[in-house]
């Protein structure tokens, strides 16, 4: 073979694979698709777990690109780290729900490098993304709050149980709700300890503060793990008689559902799951179009005894 054919081999060989009928599923082209990578803050708890489902089931959707989700684990260093980590392979779309805000330093990186970051349901304090997708928390906490006002007569002590007080939900959710009972005069909230989103968490200081016999007519919780933590201290402490009301956020588990029906939760507000809607902006960034919006708001709905059936009938992808 003379030098000049080898050249022109080498050449051709590759264009000539380019074009043939599997070249979409060849290794090569996969390899070469743009990324989208997904860092979630934790995927332990039951709203997270249905959010990583939803986002994976839309991504298989989308073969023209690659997608790959970590799980932080709620640790705000260790997902700084999965982010930096991320970025030396250049995704093209950076997906985001941060533990807290002191992530913030990972994501102004990532957004100065020219990759779009779309956060989701957690916020950071500066503007270093592209948008933001989630419920409106401060709506939801408003929702419950006049829930509440209304099944009390604007009379009662609300214990408020809180999330994780660098979680940008937390704040809003607390806001919202204080707002609307701040028009009652008759209606005094009890600033409950930050117990992280968590069940077990809630479960604890619930029995503490249930032995200083501070009389209650309601407990708001910050999400649905903690209203439950909260009811099943309750429980345990008054096996008879009547209990307050028990509100949370979220309605994305069959448990709370049943809770709904049995009329041992009161009411929650859903807080729907970003992912779906994450995938189609990503998708939509690489043929070029950037959201027209940067804070992209989800529709919720308040979830009481009355509607429980319709939306557990309208929403069958809960966690079980
Ligand atoms: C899950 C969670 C949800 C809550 C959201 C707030 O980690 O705690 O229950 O609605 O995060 O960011």
């Amino acid at each position: 073979m003379t030098m000049k054919l080898a050249l022109a081999l080498v050449v051709i060989l590759p264009i000539a694979g380019c074009s043939s009928p599997d070249a979409e599923n060849s290794p090569i082209s996969k390899k070469n698709r743009p990324l989208v990578v997904f860092s979630q803050a934790n995927s332990q708890d039951p709203w997270r777990k249905v959010f990583d489902a939803d986002t994976q089931a839309a991504a298989d959707k989308h073969p023209e690109f690659e997608y790959e989700m970590r799980d932080a684990a709620g640790d705000p260093a260790k997902q700084n780290d999965i982010i930096d980590t991320f970025m030396i392979r250049k995704p093209k779309v950076l997906l985001v729900s941060p533990t807290e805000t002191a992530v913030e330093g990972s994501i102004n990186k990532a957004f100065d490098a020219g990759t779009s970051v779309i956060l989701l349901d957690r916020a950071i304090e500066g503007n270093k993304f592209t948008a933001w997708i989630g419920g409106d928390n401060y709506d939801i906490a408003k929702q419950a709050g006049e829930f509440v006002a209304k099944k009390l007569n604007g009379k009662g002590i609300i214990l408020m149980i809180q999330g994780i007080a660098a979680a940008t939900p937390t704040k809003d959710r607390r806001n919202g709700f204080m707002d609307v009972i701040a028009k009652h005069p008759g209606m005094t909230i009890l600033q409950g300890n930050d117990c992280g989103y968590q069940r077990q968490a809630a479960r604890s200081y619930m029995e503490t503060f249930l032995q200083k016999g501070t009389a209650i007519d309601c407990v708001y919780a910050h999400n649905d793990e903690m209203a439950i933590g909260a009811r099943l201290a309750w429980d345990a402490a008054h096996p008879t008689g009547k209990a307050p009301l028990f509100v949370g956020v979220d309605a994305c588990q069959q448990e709370v559902i049943d809770m709904i029906k049995s009329g041992k939760l009161d009411a929650t507000v859903q807080y729907p799951t970003p992912g779906a809607k994450a995938i189609e902006v990503a998708a939509e960034i690489l043929k070029g179009n950037l959201p027209k919006e940067k804070m992209i708001k989800l529709p919720t709905v308040l979830i009481t005894k009355e509607t429980v059936e319709a939306y557990a009938a309208a929403n069958p992808n809960l966690a079980k």
